[in-house]
């Protein structure tokens, strides 16, 4: 079939190049020329495993291509809107002003019969508020939102858990002719046998937003139970396997540390709350203010670790932030935890050298007062206190005697991710400090 893909950001450009990859002629197009001049030179404009040779091929293949004018969408059959949804820079609602501004582009070259697809993370009702636009040009609505993760993003759109599809509310939801549509689009992956759920507009635009919510106070759950766990000298990681192996509860998830970040959790959960209280029922998602609060206060930890272990040498000591991602296999920072830890300890005068395997240029550029190292051993040269923040597996690995000798004297590991083994590195002559765990 002939599919647009409005948005090339994560989400989009990975889903034009998967659709490429599974026989349809594609189109991403983008208002950012740079992003789409790089990606048509199969240079990915974000780190992301697996993108950069699923879009080499789709481009040599002919099958995929990238475009900054909308007329270049006006033949698809179908339209993904893929469109970010931040934080709105005065509030905890979504800004949907990149999505206003699609639908309208999108709309004054669309063909009749045609069919809009959105993929954005949206308050619900979006869909309902921008479906008369669609159906006046001739052309229907259906809300088919997406759960990739990042770091897994081919992986996720190519074989996803469930796909989920919200038509117009009414009776028959299963036999509207758009889902046959979107069943021809996704033919490989639902002959796979990957569940497929048909619901309304409104349950689908949920359904993303309360997956994130349920993610998010998962993650925070645990890491009200590492604060009691500091309170009272028990050790959460043991905890959250021990109630991990209840299938009800399950393992992953689980794991406390500095918290979560990312363009999605921490912004959805806001603008979830935000919508509630638009419609009055505010109160069925207060708890969500409660889970982004335990969330921000695992930073403070992380902070305050570093400035006690600091002690006296707070000003001329020297910090390596080992992590800039939000998580690994990322060069992402938008809200990263690892991030804000770093800049918060140099905004306190705290000599820091920050050092990520991916995202050292994405968070330059937000923060070039920072002091940056290519790799841990350079960052922990010297270092008295040595954080751990983002969990790649080349800081999970690192050996603590090797790393003991490029260190100062008496040197401080915090394990902001409860990754490390805390027996190892204290034989190895570290301070240990985890999230959590003694
Ligand atoms: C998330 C959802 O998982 C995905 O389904 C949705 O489509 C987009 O948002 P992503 O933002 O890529 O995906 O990251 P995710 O893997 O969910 O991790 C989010 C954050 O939570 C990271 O900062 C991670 O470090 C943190 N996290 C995750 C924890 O702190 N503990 C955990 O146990 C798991």
């Amino acid at each position: 079939m002939r599919i647009s893909v409005i948005g090339c950001g994560y989400l989009g450009a990975v889903h034009a190049a998967s659709m490429a990859s599974i026989g349809h002629e594609v189109v991403g197009i983008d208002v950012d020329a740079e992003k789409i001049g790089r990606l048509g030179r199969g240079e990915p404009p974000f780190h992301e495993p697996g993108f950069e040779a699923i879009l080499g091929e789709q481009l040599a293949s002919g099958r995929l291509r990238f475009a900054t004018d909308f007329a270049e969408a006006a033949d698809a059959e179908v339209h993904f809107i893929a469109v970010g949804t931040p934080q709105s820079a005065d509030g905890r609602a979504a800004d949907l002003a990149y999505v206003d501004a699609a639908f309208a582009a999108l709309i004054a070259v669309i063909r009749p019969g045609s069919l809009v697809a959105g993929k954005s993370t949206v308050p619900v009702g979006t869909a309902a508020r921008l479906a008369p636009l669609v159906e006046a040009a001739g052309a229907t609505l259906l809300w088919n939102p997406e759960f990739l993760r990042e770091g897994f993003a081919v992986k996720d759109t190519l074989e996803p858990d469930r796909l989920v599809y919200g038509v117009s509310p009414g009776d028959a939801l299963e036999r509207r002719p758009e889902v046959a549509v979107l069943d021809h689009v996704y033919a490989p992956i639902i002959e796979r046998g990957t569940p497929r759920i048909v619901a309304d507009w409104a349950t689908a635009e949920l359904v993303k937003v309360s997956a994130n919510a349920f993610l998010a106070t998962k993650i925070s759950f645990i890491n009200a139970m590492a604060e009691i766990a500091e309170a009272t000298g028990a050790d959460v990681t043991t905890l959250a396997d021990a109630i991990g192996m209840d299938a009800r509860i399950g393992r992953r998830f689980l794991n406390a540390g500095v918290g979560f970040g990312g363009g999605c959790l921490p912004k959805d959960i806001r603008a979830f709350t935000a919508r509630a209280e638009e419609l009055g029922v505010g109160a069925s998602v207060a708890f969500l203010k409660e889970v982004d609060a335990i969330n921000l206060r695992r930073r403070d930890r992380v902070v305050d670790l570093v400035l006690e272990e600091l002690g006296e040498r707070r000003y001329d000591g020297r910090v390596a932030v080992l992590g800039l991602a939000f998580k690994p296999h990322s060069d992402d920072v938008r809200d990263s935890p690892a991030l804000d830890v770093a800049v918060r300890l140099h905004g306190l005068g705290v000599g820091v050298v920050a050092t990520d395997p991916a995202a050292i240029e994405t968070a330059r550029t937000r923060h070039p007062q920072l002091s940056y190292a290519t790799d841990a051993a350079a960052a922990i040269l010297g270092a008295d206190v040595v954080v751990l923040v983002t969990e790649w597996p080349e800081y999970s690995d690192l050996d603590p005697i090797a790393t003991r000798s490029l260190a100062g004297t008496d040197p401080v590991i915090i394990d902001g991710r409860n990754v490390l083994d805390p027996a190892s590195w204290r034989s190895a002559g570290w301070a240990y400090r985890g999230m959590g765990r003694p």
